[in-house]
């Protein structure tokens, strides 16, 4: 029997890393993630790519990376905050997985994401205006593919994980 991929999307912050890799574990399954995925392949590190090829030439690499994932089964896998704006990848992750929305307010993202340095987007002077501007582009395409929407904000992780778990 096939098994189905589970996708985690939503924006940074919201912990798919950490959420993908205890479902992972929950459903005795691999877990990748699609950043960690580009890093591995190009020996160079998200904040680097996006300097040398800019944005654009990173959602190229994101969304290659994402076809040949989403074209196996049975894998837990975490995405990129940006990985919804392609229609390709709308259409790649929608097909025979379960796609979980994890919800975070702009208040959420920014806590945890502070201290990073390794989000480019956010490296400038107001990260929430950032983060706010970019959920409300965003947040209606995590809503159309989403199979499921998890609110993270009041969970934490591990409480997150077995919420998905009565659903599947
Ligand atoms: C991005 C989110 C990041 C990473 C890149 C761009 C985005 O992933 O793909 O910095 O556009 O929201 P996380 O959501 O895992 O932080």
């Amino acid at each position: 029997m096939q098994t189905r991929n589970y996708i985690l999307i939503g924006p940074m912050g919201a912990g798919k890393s950490t959420i993908g890799r205890l479902l992972a574990k929950e459903l005795a399954l691999p877990f990748k993630d699609s950043d960690k995925e580009i890093e591995e392949r190009t020996g160079a590190s998200i904040p680097l790519i996006f300097d040398v090829e800019g944005e654009a030439g990173f959602r190229d690499r994101e969304q290659a990376v994402i076809a040949e994932l989403c074209g196996q089964q049975g894998l837990v896998l975490a995405t990129g905050g940006g990985a919804v704006l392609r229609a390709e990848n709308r259409q790649a992750m929608r097909q025979g997985a379960v796609v979980i929305y994890l919800h975070a307010s702009v208040e959420h993202q920014l806590a945890r994401t502070a201290r990073d340095r390794n989000r480019p987007l956010l490296q400038t002077e107001n990260p929430e205006q950032v983060l706010t501007a970019l959920l409300a582009l965003r947040d209606p395409l995590y809503r159309e593919i989403a199979t499921l929407i998890i609110e993270t904000d009041t969970r934490p992780p591990r409480m997150v994980v077995q919420e998905i778990m009565q659903f599947l």
